[in-house]
């Protein structure tokens, strides 16, 4: 047996909001449209911050959380799709910022909106062969930047934020399970990169996200229990990405998943991507809803038709 545990987790969202009234004065859609078709009633948008802001800010509140030191830190993995630049990574910027170890493994990983899920796995992996025990994994996004004015059904939808874990790996603890694949899709939905002509943008087909996530969701949770000869009754927390109320809706009506189990956040951030599971862990860490022995499950999913879950205990 091996595997990590969470010890501290951290959020941090820009202070500019942008509600639904002000997106009425850019294209033409109406709050109860966006509210009604997403949940989403604000999202915040960087102004003069940065990406590197963001993951700096999150990562320290993890670490106080989590009464650890930068130096204990032995890997760093950011999951971002919009990093203040290609390269360096955010990670290094991280490293810097922090002043974590220059021995500390540090890097980025884009699985776009189930990236948290990818980096936490592999982030398991690694700290089995790193000579520090702690770990800190960051999601992070600022897709504010890559928003297509003219496309009245995506603009709506993002937020920027970051949200970081601190985790901590031993020879006693149980793995996370961890779950991930994908479908290697490039037309559902995503960014646009060095294949493109024009500036990076994010592009979506609404409907078969829909129909993605409404199957790839429960299918996650019932695997990751099956697997583990797990009911939903020892998950005391399930932790949703952030896509969209309707989608968190039908999961939790099909698991008969109570109120008090899950937790939404949609309204007020928007979709945060790769940000929007350790920004979920980080609210319901400070409202006191999970601590110390909480046994949460995550699920993901997005563009590349990646999907995700894993289980994890906090310590
Ligand atoms: N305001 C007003 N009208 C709009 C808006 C808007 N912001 N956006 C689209 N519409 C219009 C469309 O133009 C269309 O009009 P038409 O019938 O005259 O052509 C109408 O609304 C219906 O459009 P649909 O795309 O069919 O709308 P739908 O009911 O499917 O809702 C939505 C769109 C909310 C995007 C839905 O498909 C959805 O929830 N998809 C999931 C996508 C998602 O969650 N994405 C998040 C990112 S993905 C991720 O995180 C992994």
């Amino acid at each position: 047996m091996s595997g990590i545990k969470i010890c501290g987790v951290g959020h941090y969202a820009p202070p500019k909001l942008m509600t639904n009234a002000d997106l009425e004065k850019i294209v033409d859609t109406s709050d109860e449209w966006i509210t009604s078709r997403t949940g989403i009633k604000t999202r915040h948008h960087c102004e003069t911050e940065t990406h590197s802001d963001m993951c700096r800010e999150a990562a320290k509140m993890a670490l106080r959380k989590a009464g650890v030191k930068p130096e204990e830190i032995g890997v760093c993995i950011v999951a971002t799709l919009s990093s203040d630049f290609l390269a360096p990574s955010a990670a290094c910027l991280v490293q810097r910022d922090l002043g974590l170890r220059n021995d500390t493994v540090c890097f980025d990983l884009n699985g776009a909106c189930s990236g948290f899920l990818f980096a936490i796995h592999t982030m398991e992996c690694m700290l089995a062969a790193s000579p520090r025990k702690y770990g800190l994994v960051l999601g992070a996004e600022m897709l504010s930047r890559f928003i297509n004015w003219e496309d009245r059904s995506t603009c709506v939808l993002f937020g920027d934020a970051a949200g970081a874990a601190v985790v901590e790996w031993s020879e006693d603890y149980e793995s996370i399970h961890a779950l991930l694949g994908c479908e290697g899709d490039s037309e559902m939905l995503g960014v646009t990169g060095a294949g493109h002509k024009d500036l990076p943008q994010i592009f979506m087909q609404g409907q078969s996200v829909f129909k993605f996530a409404v199957t790839a969701v429960p299918w996650c949770i019932d695997e990751v229990l099956k697997r583990n000869g797990k009911t939903v009754d020892d998950v005391d927390f399930f932790v949703f990405h952030q896509a969209n109320t309707r989608i968190i809706d039908l999961a939790v009506k099909k698991y008969h998943i109570p109120e008090e189990k899950y937790y939404k956040n949609i309204s007020k951030y928007g979709n945060t991507s790769a940000a929007s599971i350790p920004m979920v862990l980080s609210e319901l860490s400070e409202l006191g809803k999970i601590g110390s022995g909480s046994h949460i499950m995550m699920v993901g999913f997005g563009g590349g038709r990646t999907w995700g879950a894993a289980l994890a205990e906090f310590k």
